[in-house]
Parts: structure tokens; C-alpha cells; sequence
């Protein structure tokens, strides 16, 4: 329970909704709890001219005064109706409202949270997880923080009122009638164990058999290249099976719920009848009170019922806040320190850096060192998995090295502001990933949205990566809407945009990790000729396997399971005729 104390900062900030709410539920109830007592004042007043009717004949008597306290009785009954109605609905736009508004201040505050962790961080969690605390873990908060509070404040009021009242009228009855409530409410709250257990799991299954269907369309071409269709078709019957038999369980044990509070409730029922009639005899109280404790007890059936709901709707609240709790107490090993330097360009240095990737235990950087020149161009060649991609997410400080440094213009990366250094960087990733936008807006992703030329930004970056021609040809241009992950485009053209939204902010240090590799070289040429205009006195780093796109660069470095084996230029690598001049001599052919 303690992980819920950790809403109430956002309780204190609505609280004068809250206080509001427990105002309107006390109205509310005030009229609810008058309801029954004009009851029982129109049963005592028909009861008196039956009484009547004993000693005198039909005809003698006045009818003109029963019908007119029945009337007036009926308009106060109405009223009072109305009046409960209105301060109920001004209660449920009060706490149902604020449940509302921390549900949309915590989503916010674990989105940006979100964005703040590192990229190691979300390797350790999967997707579904960091999704399933922002959208279900938030849900199951709110129902605590809404309908839970309602209903206990509701709980609390009313049965003051309704006791209170039911007791000054006669204890013993009181207790007849109030008996089977706690039965109900102990069942209640084992039943609603079980419903939300069998519901969770019906949720489990649902998210499988989402994510079932979710990869085998995606995966659409690959399941019918292979003709796995009827194996596909089996797996999801088997799925799908057990999601019936498990949604099948939840309902049964739902059907349970309203047996249960009908079965207690005609228990009290009968109780309050045959124990009242007994004392009704005896004249300790008069009819019109049993009719209205008959109703009483009716009106006290959901509160009580609704203690066992929600206090397992409390602990799974707890449950889910405390998942939640535990990401928002992830600090993120990655941050920019309190007296950070400005990013300024520069050179880059690599001191005996050596990098061990956390969770896997790969040694994928050992004892780099090399010095880049501001300006210059870096280019990086090796066979896959040697560490090229790792270099340059020391670059871009994704990851910190384990070992040894990294400076940019005389500073230690990890003493440079962290804002201004992402800014400084135009980073093409190995595998392009497009938004499901517009390419213009993809396009434009690294820019302010205050920026007024950004349209004719866009326009030059997509020249220069050699795309414009592409992207007009398609009917609706830079608003062709690129489905999930791009679909619509050939990797070529992916590439090319995620090189487009890199270079349009002119950055200082620019990185291309392998994204020149579905180019053929005419384009590759064109691209890279641009690139030496934009990148003019800036420094760039260029990922290939293909020595054709880093031959021109200042300084070549030759990487093998993590170390540098060869660093030089072009032609001092040819001349060491090592890694490097084999390489090329293949690839010449
Ligand atoms: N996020 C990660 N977590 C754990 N291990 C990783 C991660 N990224 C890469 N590795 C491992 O680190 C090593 C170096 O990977 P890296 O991506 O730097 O290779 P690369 O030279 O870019 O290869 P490629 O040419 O295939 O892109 C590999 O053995 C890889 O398995
Ligand atoms: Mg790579």
C-alpha cells in the first residue's frame, strides 16, 4: 500500500476538488437518507386510516386528507430525489474528473521520464512492458484514485447517516438488518479477487494473441515465402483457444457477483420484515419504520458491497503503482552535469576507450585511440560486429566507455552539456526507423517547430541526400504519408530520408553508420560529393563496409573484434598492404 502514498503530491495539487467531492457526497446523501423516512410517514399515515376503517364505514370517512398527505408525501419524495440526483452528478464531476486529471499528469510524467533513460535501459525492458505502465498500470491507478475514493468516502457518509438513523429507531432491529452485510462484503471482496486474477489473465492471453497477429502481418512476406500459412493458422487456433476458455472462466465468476448481493440482501430483507413485524406487534415501532429500514438496507447494499471491491481494486492499484514506481526511480546513468561545458566543435579524441555492452558481457571496444582533427573526415571499416556502430555511439554518448575517454575539442564528453552535444550531432542510424508521418515531417524531425524556413530546409536536404526527385514523384510529395516503419518506401529511399533529416540541421559533427549501403555507387558518389559541400570545416564520420565510400576520408581506421588493427590514410593503408589493401584489391575487382 505504501507505493500509493507517491500520488498524493497530485492529490494536494487537486485537493480542493477533492474536498468539493466529499461536500457534494455528504449532500447527496443527506437527501438519499430523507428519502425513506417520507416512506415511512405515507405507510403510518395509510396504516392510521385503516386503522380507522375498523370503527367506521367506508363511506364515512374524510378521504380528502389521506389523499392530499399522499400528494404532498409524493412531492417531497420527488424533490428530494432531484436535489440527491444533482449533488451526485456534481460529485462524479468532481472526483471522477480529478482521477482524470492525474491520470493525464502521471502518463506525462512517465513519457518524459521515458525519454530520459538510456538506451540500455531499454534493452533491458521490452516494449510491452514500458507500455503496459503508461496505459494499464495508469488505468488501475485512476481506479483508485476515482471510483475507489468515491466509494469509500460514499461508504463512510452514508452509513453514518443511515445507522445513525436506523438506531434511534430501534438497536435490536438495526442489527437484524446490518448482519448479512459483512457476509456480503467478505464474498464480495474474495469474488472480485478471483474476477480480477481471471481478468489479468484474459488481458495476458489478449496481449499474446495481439502480438501473435501484430509480427505475422508485418512478417506478412516472409510467412508466405516460406508457405507457413496453415502452421501460422494452427498456432493462432491454439492461442485464440485459450483465450476463450480463459475469458470463459472470468465470466462464470462473474456471474457469481449479483447472485451473491441479491442472496444477502433478501437474507436482511426477510430479517428486517419477520424481526420488524415481531416488534411492529409489539408496538416498539410502527410499520411505516420497517418499510423504510427495508430500504434502508437496500440503499446500504452497494457501499458494503463495494468495501470488497475496492480494496482489491486497491491492491491492484498498489501493485501497478509500485511497477510504476520502479521505473520512475531509474535514474538515467546517462546526464548532463550540473557545471557542464558548452559543446564547442573540435577534435576527436579516443584515449584507450574500451566498452563493455552491460547486459550482454561483450567486450566491443579495446584500447581505441585515435585523434581526428577538426573538420576532417573519419572513416570506419570492418568486419560486421567489430565495433563500428559502437564507436559511434560514444560519439553521440549513447552509451559511456568503460574504460578510458572520449573528448570533443579538448573536453571530456561527459563534461559537455548533453543537450547542446545531441544538437551538435546529425546521427544516421545503421537501420533507418521512419515515424508513421509524412516524409516532410520526418524530414524535418531534428528542427525547432518555431523554425519559419524549415520548409525550404527540408527542400535542400532532401536534394542534397539525393531524394528530392523521388519524393515529388510520389502524388502527394513530402506529405506521402510513410506507413509502419516506412513500408511504402525501398530501403534505398529510407535510407536516404534518415540521411535527409540529418543533414538539415547542418550539424557539427555528422555521423553516417552504414546508411550509403542500399545506394548504388553513382548515388552513393552524389551523395557523398554533397556531403563534402554541407560538412565544409565540419567533421563527419562515415560507417562502411564498402571502402568506395571512405577512400577520401582524412583518417581510416581498420576495426577487428573491437580494436583498431590499422589507422591511416587512403594511400598509407595501400602502402601497409595489410587488412586494408586486401580489402580493397576484392572489392576493386
Ligand atoms: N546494444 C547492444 N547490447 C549488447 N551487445 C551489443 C549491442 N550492440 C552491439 N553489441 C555487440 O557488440 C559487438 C560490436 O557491435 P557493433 O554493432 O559495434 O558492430 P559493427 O561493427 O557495427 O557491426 P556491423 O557491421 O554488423 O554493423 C557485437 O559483438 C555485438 O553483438
Ligand atoms: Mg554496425
Amino acid at each position: 500500500m505504501k507505493s500509493l502514498s507517491y500520488l498524493n503530491k497530485y492529490l494536494v495539487k487537486y485537493k480542493w476538488r477533492l474536498i468539493l467531492g466529499v461536500v457534494f457526497i455528504t449532500a447527496s446523501n443527506f437527501f438519499g437518507v430523507e428519502m425513506p423516512r417520507i416512506v415511512k410517514k405515507a405507510v403510518d399515515l395509510f396504516g392510521k386510516k385503516i386503522e380507522e376503517l375498523k370503527t367506521t364505514s367506508i363511506t364515512d370517512i374524510d378521504k380528502s386528507d389521506i389523499l392530499e398527505g399522499a400528494f404532498y408525501l409524493a412531492l417531497i419524495y420527488v424533490g428530494l430525489s432531484l436535489c440527491r440526483g444533482v449533488f451526485v452528478f456534481l460529485n462524479r464531476q468532481t472526483i471522477i474528473i480529478m482521477s482524470r486529471l492525474i491520470e493525464y499528469d502521471l502518463k506525462n510524467e512517465i513519457y518524459s521520464h521515458y525519454q530520459k533513460l538510456t538506451p540500455a535501459f531499454y534493452k533491458n525492458n521490452n516494449t510491452g512492458d514500458l507500455m503496459n505502465r503508461i496505459s494499464e498500470d495508469v488505468s488501475k491507478v485512476r481506479m483508485y484514485l476515482g471510483p475507489a475514493i468515491m466509494y469509500s468516502i460514499n461508504l463512510v457518509v452514508l452509513s453514518v447517516l443511515t445507522i445513525y438513523y436506523m438506531v434511534s429507531v430501534n438497536l435490536e432491529l438495526t442489527l437484524y438488518a446490518l448482519a448479512p452485510l459483512p457476509i456480503m462484503t467478505i464474498m464480495i471482496y474474495y469474488i472480485s479477487r478471483v474476477m480480477n486474477q481471471r481478468s489479468e489473465e484474459v488481458q495476458r492471453q489478449q496481449s499474446i494473441v495481439s502480438t501473435f497477429v501484430q509480427e505475422s502481418f508485418s512478417g506478412i512476406r516472409v510467412v508466405k515465402a516460406y508457405n507457413m500459412q496453415k502452421s501460422l493458422s494452427k498456432s493462432f487456433l491454439k492461442e485464440v483457444d485459450s483465450y476463450k476458455s480463459k475469458s470463459m472462466n472470468l465470466a462464470t465468476i462473474n456471474a457469481f457477483f449479483f447472485p451473491v448481493i441479491v442472496l444477502l440482501i433478501g437474507a436482511s430483507t426477510v430479517l428486517t420484515i419477520y424481526i420488524g413485524g415481531i416488534k411492529a406487534n409489539a408496538g416498539e415501532i410502527t410499520n411505516g419504520d420497517i418499510a423504510a429500514f427495508v430500504i434502508y438496507v437496500n440503499m446500504l447494499t452497494w457501499p458494503f458491497a463495494s468495501i470488497g471491491w475496492v480494496t482489491s481494486m486497491v491492491q491492484r492499484a498498489a501493485a501497478s503503482q509500485t511497477r510504476i514506481n520502479e521505473f520512475l526511480k531509474q535514474e538515467p546513468e546517462i546526464f548532463s552535469k550540473e557545471n557542464a561545458v558548452a559543446m564547442k566543435g573540435g577534435d576527436i579524441v579516443f584515449n584507450n576507450a574500451s566498452f563493455v555492452y552491460p547486459d550482454s558481457g561483450i567486450k566491443a571496444l579495446q584500447n581505441v585511440s585515435f585523434t581526428l582533427s577538426e573538420g576532417k573526415t573519419l572513416g570506419i571499416i570492418g568486419e560486421t560486429g567489430s565495433g563500428k556502430s559502437t564507436i559511434a555511439n560514444m560519439i553521440a554518448r549513447l552509451y559511456e566507455v568503460t574504460s578510458g575517454e572520449v573528448k570533443l575539442g579538448g573536453n571530456n564528453i561527459t563534461d559537455i552539456n548533453l543537450a547542446q552535444l545531441r544538437q551538435a550531432i546529425g546521427y544516421v542510424p545503421q537501420d533507418s526507423f521512419l515515424f508513421s508521418n509524412s516524409i516532410g515531417n520526418n524530414i524535418k524531425f531534428g528542427l525547432s517547430e518555431l523554425d519559419e524556413s524549415s520548409g525550404k530546409k527540408m527542400e535542400q536536404a532532401a536534394r542534397d541526400a539525393h531524394i528530392y526527385d523521388n519524393i515529388i514523384d510520389f502524388e502527394n510529395g513530402f506529405d506521402t504519408i510513410v506507413g509502419e516503419r516506412g513500408i511504402t518506401l525501398s530501403g534505398g529511399q529510407k535510407q536516404r530520408v534518415s540521411i535527409a533529416r540529418a543533414i538539415i540541421k547542418h550539424p557539427d559533427i555528422l555521423i553516417f553508420d552504414d546508411c550509403l549501403s542500399a545506394l548504388d555507387t553513382e548515388t552513393e558518389a552524389i551523395i557523398l560529393r554533397n556531403l563534402k559541400r554541407i560538412m565544409e570545416g565540419k567533421t563527419s564520420v562515415i560507417i562502411s563496409h564498402r571502402i568506395s565510400s571512405l577512400e577520401h576520408a582524412d583518417l581510416i581506421l581498420v576495426m577487428n573484434e573491437g580494436k583498431v588493427i590499422e589507422q591511416g590514410t587512403h594511400e598509407e593503408l595501400l602502402a601497409e598492404d595489410g587488412y586494408y589493401a586486401s580489402l580493397n584489391s576484392k572489392q576493386k575487382i
